[in-house]
C-alpha cells in the first residue's frame, strides 16, 4: 500500500543527494544519502529511521546505519524483496547516483537506553541496520556490548568492510544457518540470562522476531526493545479485526466533533475524510508517526512500536481499532 503523509509533514522534508550506491550482499544495496550542498545533515539517534519518497506516492521507511557521530552523510541499506509491498523493488530500480530524493528528517522509535551496563544487540539478516548505528554508538561510548549477527551465509550480510573492527575485537559474532533457522544461533541461550542493567535489542523477519519474543519473556520490564520492519501477520484482515467492532466513532475532545470510522477504513482515514490533519508515514503500525493520546475508550492496538505503559494512553491512527463504541481523541 502508498503511503501518504499530510502538507505539514512535506513541509518538514529534506532534498538530498545520492553520492553513493553500494553492492553489500545478496540483493542489498547500500545508499549513501547528503546534502547537495555538502552542509551538515540534521542530527539522528542510533536506531532512528527516514522516510523516503520514491515517487508516485510511494514512501517507506529505512533505518539508519551509519554512526550517529557523522553530520554529513545518512546511509540505509535496502534488501530487495520481490515479494514486498513494492519500496525495496522500487529504490533498487529507481534510485540513480546522483539523483536528488526526498527523505524526511530522522525519527526514532528504537532508542538505546543510556544507563545499560551490558548490551545484546541481535540482527537478523537486513535488521541489522540499526543495530550496527547502535554498535557505533556503544563503541564509541565504551559501553559492554556484544552484537550477534543472523543469516543465511556471508554473502547474505552487509557492511563486511565497516563491521570488520568489531568482530576483530570480538564484539561481533556472525552466525550462520544455511536456511535452517535450527542450524543457526540458540537464541534462547543466549537470552537466558537477564541481569540488573542489561538491554537486549533485536530487529530481523518475522521468525527471527517471535523467537527473540519467546527468548526474552522473563526478562524485566524495560530491559527488551525490538523494531519490526514489516508488520506481522495478523488474524484477519487489516484494519484488524480481532475483538474490535467493526464500525465506531471517534470523538475529538478539544472541538467535540464526532466522526464515523467504518469496518473498512483506519481511524487515520476517517479523520483525513473529516478535515483533521493527522501525520502519517508507514500505514503499517510501525513507524509511530500517526501517534494520538486518547481520554476514554477500550483500543485494539495491532501496531508494532507501543510499549505497554503506552498502550493506556496512545494508539495509533493507522491501525488500532476501538473495542468499545466510542473513542475520545485528545485532539
Ligand atoms: S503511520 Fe506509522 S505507525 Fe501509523
Amino acid at each position: 500500500m502508498a503511503t501518504q503523509q499530510t502538507p505539514a509533514a512535506r513541509d518538514e522534508t529534506l532534498q538530498l543527494l545520492v553520492r553513493q550506491i553500494r553492492f553489500e550482499g545478496r540483493g542489498i544495496n547500500s545508499y549513501e544519502l547528503v546534502d547537495p550542498a555538502g552542509a551538515d545533515l540534521p542530527p539522528f539517534t542510533p536506531g532512528a529511521h527516514i522516510d523516503i519518497h520514491l515517487g508516485d506516492g510511494l514512501v517507506r521507511q529505512y533505518s539508519l546505519s551509519n554512526s550517529p557521530d557523522e553530520q554529513k552523510r545518512y546511509v540505509i541499506a535496502v534488501l530487495r524483496d520481490e515479494r514486498g509491498r513494492g519500496g525495496s523493488k522500487a529504490l533498487h530500480e529507481r534510485l540513480r547516483v546522483q539523483d536528488l530524493v526526498r527523505v524526511s528528517r530522522p525519527r526514532n522509535n528504537f532508542h538505546l537506553v543510556g544507563d545499560a551496563r551490558k548490551v545484546i544487540l541481535l540482527a537478523g539478516g537486513i535488521g541489522v541496520t540499526p543495530l550496527k548505528s547502535m554498535a557505533h554508538r556503544l563503541e564509541q561510548a565504551g559501553v559492554d556490548y556484544e552484537m550477534h549477527y543472523c543469516a543465511k551465509d556471508a554473502s547474505c550480510t552487509a557492511f563486511g568492510a565497516e563491521l570488520e573492527p568489531m568482530r576483530a575485537n570480538g564484539r561481533l559474532h556472525f552466525h550462520f544457518d544455511g536456511g535452517n533457522p535450527a542450524a543457526g544461533l540458540n537464541i534462547v541461550e543466549l537470552l537466558s540470562e537477564p541481569a540488573q542493567g542489561k538491554h537486549v535489542y533485536y530487529c530481523g523477519p518475522g521468525g527471527f522476531m517471535n523467537a527473540c519474543a519467546e527468548a526474552t519473556g522473563h526478562w524485566p520490564a524495560g530491559t527488551v526493545h525490538f523494531e519490526h520492519f514489516k508488520a506481522p501477520e495478523r488474524a484477519g484482515s487489516s484494519p484488524a479485526a480481532n475483538d474490535a467492532v467493526d464500525s465506531f466513532s471517534v470523538k475529538i475532545a478539544s472541538t467535540g466533533q464526532v466522526i464515523e470510522v467504518s469496518k473498512d477504513q483506519s481511524i487515520a482515514d476517517a479523520l483525513e475524510d473529516a478535515g483533521v490533519a493527522i501525520e502519517t508515514s508507514c500505514r503499517a503500525g510501525l513507524c509511530g508517526t500517526c501517534k494520538v493520546r486518547y481520554l476514554s475508550g477500550e483500543v485494539e492496538h495491532n501496531d508494532c512500536i507501543l510499549g505497554d505503559d503506552e498502550k493506556s494512553t496512545c494508539l495509533t491512527t493507522c491501525v488500532s481499532r476501538a473495542t468499545t463504541r466510542e473513542l475520545v481523541l485528545d485532539l
